[in-house]
């Protein structure tokens, strides 16, 4: 076997094609190793959120570009993901000891290019695509992270062209997966250990708004007739998922505010396997901030989701991003931001200071650019507001019994600890001697910290 070393730096979805790019090498003789020096075949999976990203990408292959030149090392390099999609052959240009680029719209195609390549070939392969490319990927098993979670994207690229964000350029416009595909994917994951599912999306709730007749007079090959799915929507999803034997969790991330449905609520309050858990992105507390990124919600609007959500769905976990200093924001409307976290009681946040993305419109907005010493300060006033929040919601659960799904065992301060989530998402300590992993537990919290709580077993 030849060894293969894939360095992943994106989001869930960016691992989750980690997996597919995995499975695929596995049927050429590539095996996964976590070392770079023992591996012939060296990829980056990349991720153009901000540029720091993108410059790690480039860094890292810069390494090995030297192990190749400088060293003589017989070895290939392979540039994937959303910046290979985004710059395509400039990648060449830049960094000319890379072998082969392979956008997100095309991973299926990697067994075909690691032949060429195998024959000296330099390969470009980013054309975008409006398919979802099921069909060709029948034929490859995923070969998923060990772990006691498994992800299942569902819909990927994204309409909604917010003003600072890069994943409608590097991922496309928004395609869902068929209902039959996801259901067989989740029960080869059930059957294979996994004991929770996270479905994936840009947008997971706009999954299935894809699924439209072609009108007549549409000649195009390149949009899916999904007509026979027209009303198949998250909700339906979910109700076919749950119905699935065996007991395991379910989840779904991330949600666009105003695509979330009564249905899709209702759902997580009726369905047993769904967890009460929720991310949804805001951005910004600042209604005419939120205008100028484009985002489709005011404040309020947003206020009013969540307090459905909570009216709704006893103990749900909420949590949000946001970014700090976008063009032009002015220190009231960054306040409106933390008042916004406050407000809402939100469980936990990401956050990023703006990063202007090239193609983008903000990035237009150079007049507009806040100084990064500003955005530095903004940045670290919104970590200490969440950090505040998290301990904050925390402490709700302290004294409650809770069920727990435990995915880690290791030494933690001398003593040996269980770690887990609760199905609200909060994690868990449980100090314990027996390896618990993929098992649920019961335990009483005892006590909140910032980032976890400390649990211990019932019974
Ligand atoms: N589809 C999701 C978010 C996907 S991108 C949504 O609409 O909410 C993940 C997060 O990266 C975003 O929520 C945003 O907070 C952050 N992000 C995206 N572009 C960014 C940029 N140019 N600078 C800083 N943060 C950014
Ligand atoms: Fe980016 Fe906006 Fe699409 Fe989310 S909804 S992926 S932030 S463009
Ligand atoms: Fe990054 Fe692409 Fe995900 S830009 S956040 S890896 S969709």
């Amino acid at each position: 076997m030849k060894k293969v070393y894939i360095d992943t730096m994106g989001c869930q979805m960016n691992k989750s094609d980690t997996e597919r790019m995995l499975g695929m090498l596995s049927h050429f003789d590539y095996e996964e190793t976590k070392t770079p020096e023992d591996a012939e075949l060296l990829m980056v999976n990349t991720c153009s959120i901000r540029q720091l990203s993108e410059d790690k990408a480039f860094s890292a292959v810069g390494t090995w570009g030297k192990w190749k030149k400088e060293f003589g090392k017989n070895i290939k390099i392979g540039f994937c993901g959303c910046v290979a999609q985004q710059k395509a052959q400039e990648i060449f240009k830049r960094a000319p000891y890379v072998d082969f680029v392979l956008g997100t719209h095309k991973i299926y195609a990697l067994p075909e290019i690691i032949k060429r390549i195998e024959n000296g070939e330099r390969v470009c392969e980013c054309t975008e695509t409006n398919q979802t490319e099921d069909d060709k990927a029948k034929d490859f098993e995923i070969q998923r992270v060990k772990g006691v979670g498994a992800w299942i994207p569902i819909t990927e690229g994204c309409n909604n062209f917010c003003t600072y964000c890069i994943v409608p350029y590097t991922r496309g416009r928004e395609r869902s997966r068929e209902p039959e595909i996801i259901i067989k994917e989740a029960k080869d994951a059930l059957a294979s250990g996994y004991k929770e599912i996270t479905l994936l999306g840009q947008n997971v709730d706009s999954y299935g708004k894809d699924f439209v007749a072609k009108p007549l007079s549409d000649c195009s090959t390149n949009l899916n007739d999904n007509s026979k799915f027209e009303n198949y929507r998250l909700a339906q999803l979910l109700r076919d998922l749950n119905a699935l034997d065996g007991n395991f969790r379910i989840r779904f991330v991330t949600s666009y505010p105003t695509d979330i449905t009564d249905e899709l609520i209702q759902t997580v309050v009726e369905l047993d396997k769904v967890c009460e858990y929720f991310h949804i992105p805001m951005q910004s507390g600042s209604t005419p901030v939120l205008k100028a990124m484009n985002r489709r919600y005011t404040r309020e609007e947003y206020a009013k989701i969540v307090q459905k959500i909570r009216n709704m769905v006893p103990d749900v976990t909420i949590t949000s991003d946001f970014i700090a200093g976008f063009p032009g924001e002015t220190e009231e409307q960054f306040v409106e931001t933390l008042t916004a976290i406050d407000e809402f009681e939100l469980d936990y946040s990401n956050v990023a200071a703006y990063s202007p993305r090239e193609k983008t419109v903000a990035a237009k907005w150079v007049d507009k650019f806040i100084p990064e010493d500003i955005k530095e300060e903004r940045f670290q006033r919104l970590n200490k507001k969440i950090q505040e929040n998290c301990l904050k919601s925390n402490k709700k659960y302290v004294g409650r019994e809770m069920e727990v799904l435990v995915e880690n065992f290791y030494e933690h301060k001398g003593q040996m600890v269980n770690t887990g989530k609760t199905r609200n998402f909060k994690t868990v300590h449980i100090p314990c001697e027996k390896d618990l992993t993929g098992k649920f537990v019961n335990v009483k919290i005892t006590e909140a910290k910032t980032w976890y709580v400390k649990g211990e077993l019932i019974g």
